[in-house]
């Protein structure tokens, strides 16, 4: 797909319609979840995915303090963006009850509280920082969005290959195909800002370089960032598909020639973590 401006990009994602509505999480078979045995190694994953997925609105509140939440057309897609990745915690966390993991009532605060303080210091840094950098630090944040988004949907892919559960599987497919349209956002987003500006080109890869790290981790304790990286991508096939479906589609990026930085980043973590399943959880 071609774009021309960012209100292109946006009344595409705006056509699309969504996945998860509450006819299909009302069709879901719930008490079935149970029948099919589940292997217990990830769990841990599946919590990984629930918070990240709810700590979205902490970062889409990041963002709207900079140049780039303030673009019309990015702010209203992160509007129904929030939206949707919270439902994708939620549905999450219902398939882990349904399992037999409970989680308290107030189970989004205390993900939301338990959200290190040297990351939200961090992040005001970086915030303030975006503010002085401006505009041109968009195409930054497109980029970083459209990675995460085909990191997750590879993340769930890969879950789905490996769990092969008859209830999780139709829910992962709704999840994939809400992550597909996020990464269409980002990534065309991305590839107009980068090709606009150079310097905004040399900002974007520069940090990518320097601190790009697999989503969630700096939120979430980097244990469980490691856990779910090698109980995911460690062997041959998990890698290979970071590695063609989100690395090589990035160096088609506008000065992204080349990069190796996500491929490099996720082998390593999984050849170098050996998290034990307690510590792996929240
Ligand atoms: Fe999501
Ligand atoms: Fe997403």
């Amino acid at each position: 797909m071609n774009f021309d401006s960012n209100r292109e990009v946006l009344d595409w994602y705006e056509r699309q319609e969504r996945s998860l509505t509450p006819e299909f999480i009302g069709s879901i078979p719930w008490d079935k979840v149970r029948d099919t045995p589940f292997d217990e190694k990830f769990v841990p994953v599946l919590f990984y995915m629930r918070d990240v997925e709810t700590l979205t609105d902490m970062y889409h509140r990041e963002l709207a303090r900079t140049p780039t939440g303030r673009d019309p057309d990015i702010s209203k897609f992160m509007e129904r963006w929030g939206v949707e990745e919270i439902t994708h915690g939620e549905v999450m966390n219902r398939f882990l009850n349904e399992l037999g993991y409970e989680s308290d009532k107030k189970w989004q605060d205390q993900v939301r509280s338990a959200v290190t303080k040297a990351y939200k210091t961090n992040a005001f840094m970086l915030t303030t920082l975006t503010n002085l950098i401006g505009k041109k630090f968009t195409a930054t944040h497109m980029t970083f969005g459209a990675i995460h988004e085909m990191e997750a949907a590879q993340g769930y892919r890969r879950l789905k290959t490996l769990t092969d559960h008859p209830v999780l599987n139709p829910i992962l497919d709704a999840i994939i195909r809400e992550e597909s349209a996020h990464n269409q956002f980002y990534w065309s987003v991305a590839k107009l800002e980068l090709s606009r500006n150079k310097t905004a080109r040399r900002i974007a890869r520069f940090v990518t370089e320097r601190f790009w790290a697999p989503v969630g981790q700096g939120s979430l304790a980097k244990r469980r960032t490691q856990y779910l990286v090698k109980t995911l991508f460690s062997e041959g096939e998990g890698l290979d598909t970071i590695d063609a479906k989100v690395t090589k589609r990035v160096t088609q990026l506008p000065g992204f020639e080349g990069i190796t930085k996500i491929t490099d980043t996720i082998s390593n973590m999984a050849a170098t973590s050996n998290v034990p399943f307690e510590a792996a959880l929240p």
